[in-house]
């Protein structure tokens, strides 16, 4: 299981977290960008991703909670390894294209309450699918069990190299859920940031 560590519960003491990442064994740290739009929360400015990768030893992996393409736009110029935005907000796969051409890995998010026919049109072109377990803009909040049984239906139709990410009130309990489901990844905050310890509490994510 790969983990990717979120610190956006830790964004008053940033740089000591981003350094606790880099310290363990997280395969990524995980940004979560907010806008005030898409979710009422505003977090991580492009200028706050760009002092994370100058002091990030591990692979970024960006969380767009965004509402304007435009936006996707600005961060993909700060070339992560994944760059994820939202099914929710798009049209078309023009963004999907654009951010996949400049050598990003592109993800796409959805939340708890959307269809997945929603992805269906976008399954052949993107890298990885991230299936919210809360709704998105806090972290802290409690894993919705229902998404497991959406993974798994959406497991029958996906192919089978699509990386599969659950983001969202995970833990030393829904941990198992999530490998049930045959979760590939997940992002974890809270559990990982509370406490002193980020390596141990990862290892029982594995
Ligand atoms: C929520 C974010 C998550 C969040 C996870 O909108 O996308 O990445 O930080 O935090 P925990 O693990 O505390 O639920
Ligand atoms: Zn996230």
């Amino acid at each position: 299981m790969k983990v990717s560590v979120s610190v956006l519960s830790e964004y008053d003491r940033l740089i000591a977290a981003v350094k606790k990442v880099n310290e363990s064994t997280a395969d990524f740290i995980h940004v979560d960008v907010m806008d005030g739009k898409f979710v009422d929360n505003e977090k991580f400015s492009v200028e706050v991703v760009k002092d994370i990768i100058s002091i990030s030893k591990k692979p970024l992996d960006v969380h767009l909670m965004v509402k304007d393409l435009e936006t996707i736009k600005k961060y993909a110029l700060l070339k992560p390894e994944y760059l994820t935005f939202h099914v929710e907000v798009l049209n078309d796969r023009g963004i999907i294209d654009y951010v996949k051409k400049l050598g990003i890995k592109v993800g796409l998010a959805i939340n708890p309450e959307t269809s997945i026919n929603e992805l269906y049109p976008y399954i052949d072109d993107v890298d990885l699918i991230l299936f919210m377990s809360v709704k998105p803009g806090y972290g802290g909040q409690p894993f919705k069990e229902e998404v497991i049984d959406k993974i798994k239906s959406f497991k029958k139709m996906a192919p089978s190299d699509l990386v599969i990410s659950v983001d969202g009130g995970i833990n030393d309990k829904t941990i198992s859920l999530c490998k049930y489901a045959g979760c590939d990844m997940v992002v974890a905050g809270s559990f990982i940031t509370n406490s002193d310890n980020y390596d141990e509490k990862i290892r029982e994510l594995r």
